[in-house]
């Protein structure tokens, strides 16, 4: 375990979603943490689960689709699963803020940049109205907008995709968050505007010691901007650990599998694989091992039960495969 001072820590987090044929679980025992200051990225295949492990921290879920069946989510000491709403909601939008993949569904389109910006700073009760135009001028400006004045006089659709993501990571910024989660929050931006963005939460992240859950399919921009990464497979933890371990020493197949489909893998190897087949949704998961039946190395054990993270080599990395001694220390 490390010395470092956790924010967040998640324990057998469990949740169950609605479907035709009753509640299936979803996310299944899902424990990690997140230390101050540090950036922890969530990856995976589309459908495994990480948007919906990133909204059930503060239990931003809709109540008739989901259940949580178990676990702890503890943010300064706090079980957010089980706070009063009102406490709740004032932790999430203050002292955890989310960016999504779409700024316009964070951003109202009838209310101009500056008007929206200070709206949760002043529901928080974070000064008046005035320190929040002052401070959502200083936001916008440190996200690199320019003619802030004239952007604050915006509405949303009168600015370009790569300014309006920008504009929603300082707005999330305006009440000072301790916890950014970011689910991928330039996904639906060109390669440039990308590269500009993940440099943007980097600065950001020192300047206001910010720890950061970075939710992302891609494993490249993770690797440059990860202090840690969760390899999530449909609802379960593949593999956690320092981003170097990882990537230089993964030891979950399907964490193998995810590095060898990456194009820049193809450049240096000449090897390039698509994983065939496809995460299986809820209510589908197999008995054992969820990734049993894509997975090259699996054995007889793998089908009959699931494997818990074991110490994958080195201090402070899981991996959740049979292919491990079970003689490891669990996480
Ligand atoms: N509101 C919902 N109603 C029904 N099923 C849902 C809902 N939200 C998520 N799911 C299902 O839960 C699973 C996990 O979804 P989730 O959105 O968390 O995946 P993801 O890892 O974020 O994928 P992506 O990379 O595409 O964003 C998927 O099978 C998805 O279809
Ligand atoms: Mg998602």
């Amino acid at each position: 375990m490390s010395s470092e001072e956790t924010i967040l820590s998640v324990t057998d987090l469990s949740l169950e979603l609605r479907t035709e044929n009753g509640y299936v679980p979803l996310l299944q025992d899902l424990s990690f943490r997140m230390e101050k200051g540090k950036v922890l990225a969530l990856v995976g295949e589309s459908g495994c689960g990480k948007s919906v492990c990133s909204m059930a921290l503060t239990k931003l879920l809709p109540k008739d689709l989901f259940r949580f069946t178990g676990g702890e989510v503890l943010f300064e000491s706090r079980n957010l699963l089980t706070l009063a709403s009102k406490e709740l909601e004032s932790i999430r939008g203050r002292n955890i803020s989310y960016v999504f993949q779409e700024p316009f569904s964070s951003l109202d389109p009838l209310q101009k940049i500056g008007d929206q910006m200070t709206e949760g700073f002043l529901i928080h009760s974070m000064g008046s109205r005035k320190e929040g135009e002052e401070k959502a001028e200083y936001l916008l400006s440190s996200v690199g907008i320019t003619d802030v004045k004239l952007r604050m006089n915006s509405y949303p659709h009168q600015l370009s995709g790569g300014i309006l993501q920008r504009v929603s990571i300082a707005a999330a910024l305006m009440c000072d968050p301790k916890l950014l989660i970011a689910d991928e929050p330039t996904s639906a931006l060109d390669v440039t505007v990308q590269a500009q963005l993940v440099e943007l939460l980097l600065k950001l992240k020192d300047t206001f010691g910010l720890s950061v859950l970075f939710i992302s399919h891609d494993f490249g921009l993770v690797s440059h901007i990860a202090d840690r990464i969760c390899v999530l497979y449909a609802g379960r933890i593949a593999e956690i650990g320092s981003t170097d371990s990882v990537i230089e020493m993964p030891s979950h197949p399907y964490t193998r599998d995810l590095l060898n489909s990456l194009p820049s893998r193809f450049a240096a190897t000449g090897t390039f694989r698509t994983i065939e087949g496809r995460v299986p949704p809820p209510g589908s998961y197999p008995k054992g091992c969820h990734y049993q039946n894509r997975c090259s190395s699996a054995f007889d054990r793998c089908e009959s039960s699931k494997p818990n993270l074991l110490v994958a080599g080195s201090p402070d990395h899981y991996s959740a495969c049979y292919l491990l001694s079970n003689q490891g220390e669990t996480e």
